[in-house]
């Protein structure tokens, strides 16, 4: 059973280029890529994106950041993905992450931490629908 699953490469990464990295891990470990662009959100596109988060006292912090360059979106499939893709970025903060894990390899803190990972399918789906319509995905 194929699922799927949504990734954000985050500004610090992309602009370290550590996009082909990141993307080569991620296919080696079994990902299948569905949909994919570069673009950079607003402030508000980042703060709907975040709404889950808007209690948060790090909210106001995370909406600049993800506004404050080019994001790499990506749709993702594979069997289990929102599990698999979560053990393959490793913890929020990298000083958690287990070693082998993008974040561990790639963040520089809790805050820039490398990439985003779907919590669950339905967020998968909310994401993946936030960033892509019908015609993007193969
Ligand atoms: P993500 O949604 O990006 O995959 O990360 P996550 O599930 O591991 O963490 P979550 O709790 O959903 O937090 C979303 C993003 O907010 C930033 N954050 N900063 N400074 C802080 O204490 C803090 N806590 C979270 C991170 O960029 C995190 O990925
Ligand atoms: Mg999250």
């Amino acid at each position: 059973m194929e699922n799927r699953t949504f990734t954000m490469v985050k500004p610090e990464a992309v602009q370290q280029g550590n996009t082909g990295s990141i993307l080569k891990m991620i296919e080696e470990n079994g990902f299948r890529i569905v949909a994919l662009k570069k673009v950079q959100l607003t402030t508000a596109r980042a703060g709907l994106f975040y709404e889950v988060h808007k209690e948060r006292p790090f909210y106001g912090e995370l909406v600049d950041y993800m506004s404050s360059g080019p994001i790499v979106a990506v749709i993702l499939e594979k069997e289990n993905a929102v599990a698999d893709f979560r053990a393959l970025i490793g913890a929020t903060d990298p000083a958690d992450a287990e070693d082998g894990t993008i974040r561990k390899l790639f963040a520089e803190s809790k805050s820039k931490n490398a990439v985003h990972g779907s919590d669950s399918d339905e967020n998968a789906q909310l994401e993946s629908d936030f960033h892509f319509n019908i015609e993007e995905q193969f």
